[in-house]
């Protein structure tokens, strides 16, 4: 983006639009101080946000635990974000899509005080930014790498992983991993029982034995393109089970994918150096994948490789 458009990107900070670069919190935040954020990424596809109302429902869930008042209602919180997308949307190319982000914090802190009171209004920042699919989108055609970390999922008994917060030093420890064994390889955390939980910024799916097959929520975030595939998956009469599933079940998977709000469905052809089924994208995600598309009238596979510069 050239400096001239980068002025005219709106961000909402704190009850005021600012330009991008005038968007600043205090070193003193409790986003910067103690992590102490809730978040939500949703994508808009041709320009409409996509499930907005859940992302929205999803934040006041995490508020709610976090104890964090955010000062405005879900109500409110949706309006200023359709302003915050509708105040950007000229950036946009026909063909492009963004991301609309929400990050809450508890305000500003104190260094030493107690981390559980809130002492200012929440530091409320919503911003869009390009949905820029490089990094994911040849995996649409050859699938990616998953490989399994040493380092374990955080367990929800310290910290629950359905509250979406940014508190995110766990999963970068373990992508570092992960990149250790393969620099294009994508994570997938194991519970502390050897169960799939989830990847850093994704759920998983496989499909074996006639079933499409996904982790609980006890180790996973809720997410909402996980629900979409379920329900895309009973639209389409693909039988769905939320399960237990080990590394054992994936390598003997005919198909396998991870799904998250940017790329929708990600497939993994290959699992810790192993093929997965074939080793090529498999016809049910495939199948899945079309039906997203179909869903919101856009082909999610082409707009990312048009991104690559040939579709
Ligand atoms: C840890 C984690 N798991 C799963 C997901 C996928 O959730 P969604 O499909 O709602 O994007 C995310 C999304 O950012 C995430 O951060």
């Amino acid at each position: 983006m050239s400096n001239a458009r980068a002025a005219e990107h709106l961000v909402y900070l704190n009850g005021a639009m600012v330009p991008r670069d005038q968007a600043k919190i205090s070193v003193f935040d409790s986003a910067v101080m103690l992590g102490d954020t809730v978040t939500e990424s949703t994508r808009t596809f041709g320009h409409r946000p996509f499930k907005l109302d859940q992302h929205i429902e999803r934040l006041y869930k995490s508020l709610k635990i976090t104890r964090i008042n955010p000062g405005m209602s879900p109500a409110e919180m949706t309006e200023l974000s359709l302003r915050v997308l509708e105040a950007n949307s000229h950036l946009l190319g026909p063909e492009d899509d963004c991301w609309l982000v929400h990050n809450i914090s508890r305000g500003l802190s104190v260094a030493g005080a107690d981390p559980t009171v809130q002492r200012s209004p929440a530091t409320v920042i919503i911003f869009t930014s390009p949905m820029i699919l490089t990094d994911w989108a040849r995996f649409y055609v050859e699938g990616c790498h998953a490989v399994t970390p040493p380092s374990r999922a955080m367990p929800p008994q310290a910290l629950d992983a359905r509250i979406k917060n940014r508190s995110r030093m766990a999963y970068t420890l373990a992508e570092i991993e992960v990149k250790l064994v393969d620099p294009q390889a994508q994570g997938i955390l194991l519970d502390l029982d050897g169960n799939i939980a989830e990847n850093k910024g994704g759920n998983f799916f496989i499909f074996a034995d006639g079933l499409l097959k996904t982790p609980y929520t006890s180790s996973a975030l809720a997410g909402i393109s996980r629900a979409t595939v379920l329900e895309l998956a009973a639209t389409l009469g693909i039988p769905t089970r939320e399960c237990n599933i080990q590394p054992y079940d994936l390598y003997t998977a005919d198909e396998a994918f991870f799904t998250s709000t940017p790329y929708c469905i990600m497939p993994a052809t290959r699992f810790n150096g192993l093929p997965v089924g074939d080793g090529h994208v498999g016809p049910v995600t495939k199948r899945i994948l079309a039906a997203w598309s179909e869903l919101v009238g856009v082909d999610i596979v082409r707009q990312g490789l048009n991104q690559l510069g040939g579709a």
